[in-house]
């Protein structure tokens, strides 16, 4: 983490009256910054903050919004949790990993795309749940899930 990160993270630190309350937004802003939260990170941000690693361990690893490792550009999530699983969750998970050459956890050679299976999207009444960065989609199909990658790789002249 470089210096002025730490500089931000301080004063983002004094901004509220528990310390404990910028764990997430600083989670997000070394997020926004390298692209994930490394475990060096979060060990980085809890000596500075003065908190216990376990506070800021547990919140990164709480929201799906967060990477814990490097991600590709293009980073998909698909819930695996219980509503989504019933409703062909794996089946989408399975289909994206073909689609795109990688199984869950991996990243493309070309750091294009990334695949996490995560827990519950908050999207159970409309599942099979998947995120794209920060875009959400609904009612996950097999045909959704090859429309949202085709329009991606010729967004980004792949195709
Ligand atoms: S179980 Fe998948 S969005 Fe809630």
């Amino acid at each position: 983490m470089d210096d002025k990160l730490k500089r931000l993270i301080i004063k983002l630190t004094h901004r509220f009256p528990e310390k404990e309350a910028a764990i997430l937004p600083a989670l997000a802003m070394i997020q926004k910054r390298n692209g994930h939260v490394s475990g060096n990170d979060m060990e980085e941000m809890a000596r500075i903050m003065k908190i216990p690693e376990a506070r800021v361990f547990s919140a990164a690893s709480f929201y799906s919004m967060l990477s814990l490792k490097p991600v590709g550009k293009y980073h998909v999530q698909v819930c695996s949790n219980v509503v989504c699983s019933l409703l062909n969750g794996f089946s989408i998970l399975d289909h994206l990993a073909g689609k795109i050459g990688i199984r869950e956890g991996e990243v493309t050679r070309d750091g294009l795309f990334s695949i996490s299976s995560v827990e519950c999207l908050g999207s159970c009444g409309y599942a099979p749940a998947m995120l794209v960065n920060t875009e959400h989609y609904e009612n996950m199909s097999i045909e959704k899930v090859d429309r949202v990658i085709d329009s991606i790789m010729k967004k980004e002249g792949r195709t």
